[in-house]
């Protein structure tokens, strides 16, 4: 069986609940010695500051070494050696690969050519179906639960890929999606296909405003992704569309909180931080613990195994 995770969409309800889980016992005890003895490779072809940390440190926290690279300028594919090679090759040396592309469909590749498991830390602007499960953990400690929520997305719908492995994931929990971007960033046809297909209420906004927010449980802002515009004047344009200032608060739920995938440009002003609505941070904290899990997971260390750990350490 390939224990890769490429795609949040191939986890059921049971399996995202069942990892959710796993999560909150990490995050009782994130010291352990569960993977002694294994080694985890991190090949970051695309910049990361959260995502390479956090799995660094999942990894470290539980006894496992780590090798990779957060520059592919350093590795011999500046010498022309193919994405193949460099998978196979590491897979000589690691026990699980987590990687970062800046290509669509390159985690699938690797998943197929790999012997060990691939976990998919993004890649180009699909899927990061990584970054979704510490969303969900997130929404599931915020909310106390993950059904029939609102939930507003807002900004680079285009080229997010954290929204797009959102609103796959979302499908088993009956949420309601409303959509803000600039039309040049829409959410793209084949995610409000989805939509569709998986009976996903969704609602296309241009407003952004305290009486819209007024009606968000979450509200997951996001960057407008510069590096994935080849035309910078189009990026000078559409980057400061949807800026979130204290005053669009002003009539927020009290249980709204609003998450980000970070890095953050100026896309929330930095007085929203002291609010209690503001959840970013302790998101970002959230995917130390939920890539423990996913680590853990296409490792094929079980929930019952964590349960029954004796190596905890503090
Ligand atoms: N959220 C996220 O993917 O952040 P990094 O690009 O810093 O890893």
């Amino acid at each position: 069986m390939n224990r890769s995770l490429v795609t949040i969409a191939d986890h059921t309800r049971e399996k995202i609940e069942y990892l959710i889980q796993m999560a909150t016992e990490f995050e009782r005890h994130p010291n352990r010695r569960l993977l002694e003895g294994k080694v985890v490779a991190t090949l970051f072809f695309e910049p990361s500051t959260r995502t390479r940390l956090s799995f660094e440190t999942a990894a470290n926290r539980l006894g496992a070494r780590v090798i990779g690279f957060a520059d592919p300028k350093v590795t011999s594919g500046t010498k022309g050696e193919t994405l193949k090679d460099t998978i196979m090759m590491v897979s000589n040396y690691a026990d699980i690969i987590v990687m970062r592309h800046y290509l669509e469909g390159a985690a699938r590749y690797a998943s197929e050519v790999a012997p060990v498991p691939i976990v998919n830390a993004g890649d180009g602007a699909n899927q990061h179906p990584s970054q979704t499960m510490l969303d969900l953990y997130s929404i599931y400690k915020t909310q106390g639960t993950l059904d029939n929520l609102n939930i507003f997305l807002v900004g680079d719908l285009k080229y997010g890929r954290t929204v797009h492995s959102l609103i796959m994931a979302m499908r088993h929990f009956n949420p309601t999606f409303h959509f803000i971007a600039p039309d040049e960033l829409q959410m793209p046809q084949h995610y409000k296909d989805y939509c569709h297909e998986h009976s996903i209420n969704y609602v296309e906004h241009k407003e952004f405003d305290a009486d819209i927010i007024s009606q968000a449980d979450i509200l997951y802002m996001t960057r407008v992704q510069r590096e994935r515009f080849t035309d910078l004047i189009e990026y000078e344009r559409v980057k400061d569309s949807y800026l979130l200032k204290m005053p669009l608060l002003a009539k927020a739920r009290k249980n709204l909180k609003i998450l980000h995938p970070l890095p953050r440009v100026n896309e929330i002003e930095y007085a929203i931080d002291e609010t209690p609505h503001a959840y970013y941070f302790q998101q970002a904290g959230n995917g130390l613990f939920a890539r423990q899990a996913l680590i853990c997971d296409a490792l094929d260390i079980t929930l019952e195994d964590v349960l029954k750990d004796t190596t905890i350490i503090g």
